[in-house]
């Protein structure tokens, strides 16, 4: 049979940050599908680069006083040591910042105009005259029109929800001067996506995309494509538009063409043909792996692009969900926003590969990570399952058979059970369903370990070490990890070297499944994998929290979303403070004088507390939301009495304004008990 020709990509990621365990997310759940692909013997190629273009680049390059270019390389090189670190085998990893993609962009923009696909009008947006740039919605802020709320972004308001136009803004300034912005016009491109509706309602059903996702772009567009917007203005890092003077392409619109981009530069450095792939009566298959987020850019504004400049549509388009961290949106508050360099500082890249496969399926539904559980998965699994099945045997064999194995199996089904389970794991591989391929390959693992332990080779050893049913037991135990570490090398790709190493074989692919290790000499039984500590998962919380403190410190440029934070929020982490530090926290007895569900807000309650009188005699009330709305009805509240951070800066959330924080302890859900103090406390005593 032919090799497949097949052209992977994940998603470019953005060089205004570094990698973080979403990207990992994506990049595992890519790389496990390239490997297993070339495991099989296909001809698959996996490409990325970084998306080195926009606004939010150059500014970050001024702040930090360099050239784009020079933070564009710096940060390319972060990002490929931490893809190396979790083991992502890319083909190629490029930038959009380079020639190819400076070629290919201008190329198919060529095109697209040739076919009159792009109209230019004039449109008005506003503009910081001192920064002498057209503001984004996110650089604008001022009073929301609707319920006059200060400091609210350019185009939404977090504490009533109302949507609007930076225009309408009261008293709007730029985030960038402080300048007041003015409205000013310039002359936009746009590209004519409206005119590839019926091409996009055909091609958004033809199997290129998940069921849910289709639907989800059938509803976009039956609610009709609108014209989109390929400009920026000068200053811009980016690609000058040809033709044109101080217009650049917007960022969106050369990313993804840096997936070909990147592409050329392989078929540069290895003679491969780039037609074959992108031609387009290409036969080669072409797939790519993005978030769910980005779906728009690459079901609609892609396909069309492609096919109106000449080029191949993908063959398919696969979404992820977003990863959560115990059971939360990573956060930097909650100090679980996790870096991948963090992580590889001080947990092995094969825990998360495989607790990731382990949870990985082919829909859209966002993945938790959620650290007990990785903890136990990787230790019960990988150490208790899968290791102890070689490191049972291989003692038996090098002290009684001087490593060699035997010429005969103990359990010949179980290794044909496990031969034939093959196809069926390849094809959950093929369909993006690493968790249904685990849980086969655990089971088998199972069963493995069970035969072991009812032939029990360590009693019949004690008789006689060199008990020739000593060594055929052994040997079925070998052969079966074989098959399981073949099984489990995408996911695995070190320790299966390590297992190739000491089962002397060379590197596993997927036919070897077909053979059986007869006969053969090993080597020493070497530690394959150690098992998680907990302090392990505990040092790199304690770090990632500490490095946003850092950040924090840093850039106060880049916007942050508020959180709603419950004080519940169970970490395994203590983090040390002075006493100084806690000194300044005013704890105080506060009374609950009204408690209410918020709406909108499964999580919160209002509290209104009572903190006694002031030096006037004027009461003291303050609004506080909170996360115990799991266990507090509101009637349960009213008239209790609870500990409050008095003196914690008022924060602005999405509902209003939230002026301190009510103490609790728990581990979450129904189980979250209030702090509160001994009878004969009175309001706003102070707690010592
Ligand atoms: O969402 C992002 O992080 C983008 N940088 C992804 C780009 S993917 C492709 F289109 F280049
Ligand atoms: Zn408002």
């Amino acid at each position: 049979m032919s090799k497949r020709k097949i052209l992977v990509t994940s998603a470019l990621p953005y060089a205004n940050g570094p990698i973080h365990l979403g990207h990992v997310l994506e990049a595992v759940q890519t790389d496990i599908w390239v490997r297993f692909q070339k495991m099989r013997g296909e001809h698959c190629i996996y490409v990325c680069a970084d998306d080195a273009h926009g606004t939010a680049i150059m500014l970050r390059a001024e702040n930090e006083g360099i050239s784009p270019e020079q933070l564009i390389d710096k940060v390319k090189a972060d990002h490929k040591s931490a893809y190396d670190g979790f083991l992502i085998d890319f083909d190629n990893f490029h930038s959009t910042h380079s020639e190819e993609n400076r070629h290919l962009s201008a190329t198919v923009y060529k095109a697209l105009r040739a076919n009159n696909r792009i109209a230019v009008r004039n449109i008005t947006q506003l503009y910081d005259p001192e920064k002498g740039l057209f503001l984004a919605d996110r650089f604008v802020k001022g009073s929301c029109p609707k319920c006059k709320a200060d400091d609210q972004y350019g185009d939404n308001c977090e504490v009533c929800g109302a949507t609007y136009s930076p225009n309408d803004l009261i008293n709007p300034r730029s985030t960038l001067s402080g300048a007041t912005p003015v409205q000013r016009e310039s002359e936009h491109y746009f590209f004519k996506l409206p005119e590839f509706t019926d091409m996009l309602k055909a091609w958004t059903r033809s199997g290129t995309l998940q069921e849910q996702v289709a639907n989800k772009l059938s509803e976009w567009l039956d609610a009709g494509l609108q014209e989109w917007d390929i400009s920026r203005d000068a200053p811009y890092f980016g690609f000058e538009i040809p033709d044109t003077t101080g217009k650049y392409f917007y960022v969106w619109l050369d990313a993804p063409i840096g997936y070909m981009a990147s592409f050329l530069n392989f078929c540069d450095r290895t003679g491969t043909s780039f037609a074959d792939y992108w031609a387009p009566d290409s036969s080669a298959e072409l797939y790519h792996f993005i978030g769910k987020d980005i779906i728009n850019f690459h079901a609609l504004f892609w396909p069309a692009m492609l096919t109106d400049a000449g080029y191949r549509t993908p063959t398919a388009v696969f979404a992820h969900g977003f990863m959560t961290v115990n059971g939360k949106k990573m956060s930097k508050s909650r100090g679980t926003f996790i870096n991948g360099h963090t992580y590889l500082r001080h947990l092995h890249p094969e825990y998360l590969r495989y607790f990731l496969a382990s949870r990985l399926g082919n829909g859209v539904e966002d993945l938790d990570l959620n650290l007990e559980e990785f903890v136990n998965k990787v230790n019960s699994d990988l150490v208790g399952k899968l290791v102890n099945i070689a490191s049972r045997c291989a003692g038996f064999i090098t002290r009684g058979f001087d490593g060699v194995l035997g010429a005969q199996l103990a359990a010949p089904e179980l290794v044909t059970e496990c031969q034939a389970a093959g196809d069926e794991i390849a094809q959950a591989y093929e369909q993006r369903e690493y968790q249904r391929a685990i849980r086969q390959i655990m089971m088998l693992a199972d069963r493995a370990n069970q035969s072991i332990a009812e032939q029990a080779p360590w009693t019949l050893a004690k008789q006689n070490p060199q008990d020739p049913q000593v060594q055929a037991i052994c040997t079925t135990g070998i052969n079966l990890f074989r098959l399981l570490m073949t099984y489990l090398k995408p996911v695995l790709p070190a320790m299966a070297i390590k297992a190739e190493k000491f089962m002397n074989v060379p590197a596993l692919r997927w036919s070897c499944a077909s053979e059986i290790l007869l006969s053969h000499k090993i080597n020493h039984f070497e530690a394959l994998m150690t098992r998680v500590e907990q302090a392990s998962v505990d040092a790199m919380l304690a770090e990632a929290a500490a490095d946003v403190e850092k950040n924090s410190q840093k850039s106060a440029a880049e916007p942050s979303t508020p959180v709603i934070e419950s004080p519940l929020a169970m970490e395994p982490v203590i983090n040390e403070i002075d006493y100084s530090d806690f000194a300044k926290v005013d704890l105080r007895v506060a009374l609950i004088v009204e408690a209410a569900y918020v709406e909108g807000a499964d999580k919160l309650l209002q509290l209104t507390l009572d903190l006694g009188a002031d030096a006037q005699g004027q009461p003291v009330r303050r609004n506080v939301f909170s996360g115990i709305r799991s266990a507090y009805q509101p009637e349960e509240l009213k008239g209790r009495l609870t500990v409050m951070v008095a003196n914690l800066k008022p924060r602005k959330m999405k509902f209003g304004m939230s002026e301190g924080m009510v103490l609790a302890a728990g581990p979450g859900g129904k189980d979250i008990w209030l702090l509160s103090p001994d009878q004969g406390a009175k309001p706003g005593m102070r707690i010592i």
